[in-house]
């Protein structure tokens, strides 16, 4: 089921936030982080004032792949997790020790809702052939199903690395980064149905038009998109290959088929470059077609605020699901360090 959060239906009816009152904010943040030996891990898509201040305190802003394992190996006792539920979930499963906060635990994912643990169990148990690779966006208890977890970093080199073994794939949830991998791969792949509802919003058809409108325009595309979308992308890849895609190519204008939220660093790291988002699912003013996570913008310079000063809210993960989810966890971060190294000591996997 996909649900929009509450709070994303109409304005809120809120004393609008001073620029003092954002400042003090920070301020007391930043002292709360110091205080309590936490360290603030922050996806791309989380609002700009929140990236900032991770990097501005010694924190990290990054992709779902690399907010895991800086989180692994960080040594602040506290890790706060700005992004949406299945990170906060992951850094709990790697770091049992480790209290984890995270803004608001309301923060889902339209992956991870449309991908229950009782059915995704059935559906393993009537394909027992299969390898199993669920996507980082699902709950503790769907990694704790799972042979292998990927992020959209890797899921292209895992599914080869899969597929030179001779093993078939069952994946799940995102149809469409399953199906992309699939195509490219070759790799025998039955996908699970999901769909993030914020990629799908994309237009193939509205692209073309703006690309028309921006031939020199490069287009960079996340593998959530569907594939009309992707056909037309100059480069297909995770939150930080599009990056480093915005930093290092000649280009001077680019398209970016992601959510918006991911245009302050490639401001940063590419200034200069202007960069346009793809349209979505049209005018209508759906904050289903703003290219906005709805989950993403949940958390806030109010909701970290809070999480820190009340201590919650904190990610529980029950022990015997998160040992079992471990295992696949572990392998993900093994096999990306594999991929930069080029060793593979991947034990029993
Ligand atoms: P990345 O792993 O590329 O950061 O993507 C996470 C995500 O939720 C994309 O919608
Ligand atoms: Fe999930 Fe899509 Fe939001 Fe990413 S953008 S967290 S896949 S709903």
């Amino acid at each position: 089921m996909n649900t929009i959060p509450l709070a994303m239906h109409g304005p809120a009816r809120h004393r609008p936030v001073t620029e003092l009152d954002r400042a003090r904010r920070i301020q007391r943040i930043k002292r709360l982080l110091v205080e309590q030996d936490a360290v603030l891990v922050a996806h791309y898509y989380t609002d700009a004032d929140l990236q900032a201040l991770a990097e501005e305190t010694g924190g990290y802003v990054s992709d779902s792949l690399d907010m895991a394992r800086f989180g692994h190996e960080h040594k602040a006792k506290t890790l706060v997790v700005a992004g949406v539920r299945f990170m906060g979930e992951t850094a709990k499963i790697l770091n049992p020790e480790k209290r984890v906060l995270m803004p608001t635990l309301e923060a889902t994912c339209s992956l991870d809702e449309s991908c229950p643990a009782d059915a995704f169990q059935a559906f393993c148990d009537a394909h027992p052939d299969r390898t199993v690779v669920v996507y980082a966006n699902t709950s503790a208890a769907v990694k704790a199903r799972a042979d292998w977890v990927v992020t959209s970093s890797i899921a292209l080199k895992l599914a080869r690395y899969l597929k030179d073994r001779g093993e078939k794939i069952l994946w799940a949830p995102d149809r469409h980064l399953g199906d992309y991998v699939r195509r490219e791969s070759g790799a025998d792949m039955l996908l699970w149905q999901g769909a993030c509802i914020v990629h799908e919003e994309f237009r193939a058809q509205a692209l073309l038009d703006l690309k028309h409108r921006y031939p020199d325009a490069d287009v960079l595309a996340h593998p959530e998109s569907p594939a009309a979308v992707i056909a037309l992308a100059d480069v297909v890849g995770s939150t930080s290959a599009m990056i480093e895609a915005a930093r290092t190519r000649p280009a001077r204008r680019f398209i970016v088929a992601t959510d918006n939220g991911i245009l302050y660093k490639m401001r940063q790291v590419a200034p200069g470059k202007e960069f346009l988002e793809a349209p979505t699912g049209g005018h209508g003013a759906t904050c289903k077609s703003c290219a906005h996570c709805p989950w993403m913008a949940m958390n806030t310079l109010a909701s970290l605020e809070a999480a820190l000063t009340t201590g919650g809210p904190e990610i529980h993960i029950e022990e015997s699901v998160r040992r079992r989810a471990l295992e696949p966890v572990l392998r993900m971060i093994e096999f990306a360090a594999s991929q930069k190294t080029g060793v593979l000591g991947l034990g029993n996997a």
